[in-house]
C-alpha cells in the first residue's frame, strides 16, 4: 500500500436532514455554531437526503425541502465560498464508504442507538433496513472527509460515539491510523431546545403541533405569537439558574433568550429576576423576532431563484468530492478491493 494521505489537523463536517422546516432547535444547537466556526476553519456542511429517504419522502417535495435547507444555511450566514455546502446524494462517496461502514459496526452497536428505536416506534418490524443503519452513514459522511470536529446539538451525541467506535473499529481490523476518532462540539446555552408546549419533550420537526417549534420561515407575527402561546408556569423568574430546577418551560424559554441574546442563562435571570412571564415573553418575542426575521426574509429571496441554489450545491459537491475521492481510494485500497491502487498507487 501506498503511504497514508496526511491526517487534516482540523475539519469541521456536519449535517442537516432536509425534512419539514428548519426551526429553533436547528439554529440555536448547530447551525449558528456552524457559521461561527466556517471563519477560522476549513468547514464541510451537508444537506442530507440520503439519510431523508430513511423515512417516505414524496420526491417533488424532497426536492424542494433540500432547496429549502440549503437556502435556510445561506440565510443564516453560511457562506458557500467559505464553507463546502451541498446535498449528500452528489457526493457517491459517502454511500460506498458506508457500505464499507455496514461491515464493520456490529448489530449489537446499532441496537443501543436510541434515535432509532424512537423513530421506529412499536413498529419496529416494518421500519426501512435503511433506518436501521442511519448511523453508519452518518459515520461515512464525517470520515469520507477524515474530519476531525462535528458541530451538533446534544440529541446527536450517541451518534457520534458510535462514529468514534467505527473508526476506530476501521483502524483497528486493518491495522492502520487512518480515521480521526472526530470530537463532537456540543456549545452554546441552547444545545438541546425543547417544545413551546412541552419542556419535557425536543423541539422537532416531526411534532404534530406547529406551536410547539419556531420555523426560520415563521414571519414576524407568528413568532410572536407563538411565543405568547408557550406553555409556562406562574411563578416569577428566579435570580439563578438552580431556582429554574424543575420548571422545564421557565428553563427552556430562560435559555432561548440567553442564546438568542449572545448571553447566558445567569445574566438573563438577573435581568429579569422576581419578574413574571408577562414581562419576559415580549422582551423573548422581540429578541426572537430581531434575530429570526431577517433570516427568514432573506430565505425567501434565496427561494424566488431555485436555479442559483441549485448551482450553489453543485459546486459545493465538487469541491467535496475532491476532498473525499481520495480518502475514499485510500480506504478501498486498504480494504482490499482490486482497481483501487490504480487510482491510489499499486497495493501491497
Ligand atoms: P437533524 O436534521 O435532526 O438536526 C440538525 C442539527 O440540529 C440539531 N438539533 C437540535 N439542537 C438543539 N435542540 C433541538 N431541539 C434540536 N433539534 C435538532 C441536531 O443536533 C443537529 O446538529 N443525524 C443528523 C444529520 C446528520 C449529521 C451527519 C450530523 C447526518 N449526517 C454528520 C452531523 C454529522 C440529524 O438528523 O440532524
Amino acid at each position: 500500500m501506498t503511504s497514508l494521505l496526511p491526517m487534516p489537523e482540523k475539519r469541521i463536517f456536519s449535517g442537516i436532514q432536509p425534512t419539514g422546516n428548519l426551526h429553533l432547535g436547528n439554529y440555536l444547537g448547530a447551525i449558528r455554531n456552524w457559521v461561527t466556526l466556517q471563519d477560522d476553519f476549513e468547514s464541510i456542511y451537508c444537506v442530507v437526503d440520503l439519510h431523508a429517504i430513511t423515512v417516505a419522502q414524496d420526491p417533488q417535495q424532497l426536492r424542494q425541502s433540500t432547496r429549502e435547507v440549503a437556502a435556510s444555511l445561506i440565510a443564516a450566514g453560511i457562506s458557500p465560498e467559505r464553507s463546502v455546502l451541498f446535498n449528500q446524494s452528489s457526493v457517491p462517496q459517502h454511500s460506498q464508504l458506508a457500505w464499507v461502514f455496514n461491515c464493520i459496526a456490529r448489530l449489537g452497536w446499532l441496537n443501543r442507538m436510541t434515535q432509532f428505536k424512537e423513530k421506529a416506534g412499536k413498529n419496529r418490524e416494518n421500519a426501512t433496513v435503511g433506518l436501521y443503519s442511519y448511523p453508519t452513514l452518518m459515520a461515512a459522511d464525517i470520515l469520507a472527509y477524515r474530519a476531525t470536529h462535528v458541530p451538533v446539538g446534544e440529541d446527536q451525541k450517541q451518534h457520534l460515539e458510535l462514529t468514534r467506535d467505527i473508526a476506530q473499529g476501521f483502524n483497528q481490523t486493518y491495522g492502520v491510523e487512518f480515521f480521526p476518532l472526530p470530537e463532537p462540539q456540543i456549545f452554546g446555552s441552547a444545545t438541546r431546545v425543547m417544545s413551546l408546549r412541552d419542556g419535557n419533550s425536543k423541539m422537532s420537526k416531526s411534532d404534530a403541533s406547529d406551536n410547539s417549534r419556531i420555523n426560520m420561515t415563521d414571519d414576524a407575527d407568528l413568532i410572536a405569537q407563538k411565543i405568547r402561546k408557550a406553555k409556562t408556569d406562574p411563578d416569577a423568574l428566579p435570580s439563578e439558574s438552580a431556582g429554574l430546577e424543575g420548571r422545564p418551560e421557565a428553563q427552556n424559554l430562560v435559555g432561548i433568550f440567553a442564546a438568542l441574546a449572545d448571553s447566558d442563562v445567569e445574566s438573563v435571570l438577573s435581568d429579569f429576576a422576581g419578574r413574571g412571564f408577562g414581562e419576559f415573553k415580549p422582551a423573548l418575542a422581540e429578541l426572537a423576532v430581531a434575530k429570526l426575521a431577517p433570516m427568514g426574509d432573506r430565505m425567501r429571496e434565496l427561494l424566488a431563484n431555485p436555479g442559483d441554489i441549485d448551482a450553489v450545491l453543485a459546486d459545493g459537491a465538487l469541491r467535496a468530492e475532491e476532498i473525499a475521492a481520495p480518502i475514499i481510494d485510500q480506504v478501498n485500497d486498504i480494504v482490499g478491493f482490486l482497481g483501487a491502487g490504480s487510482k491510489s498507487g499499486p497495493g501491497s
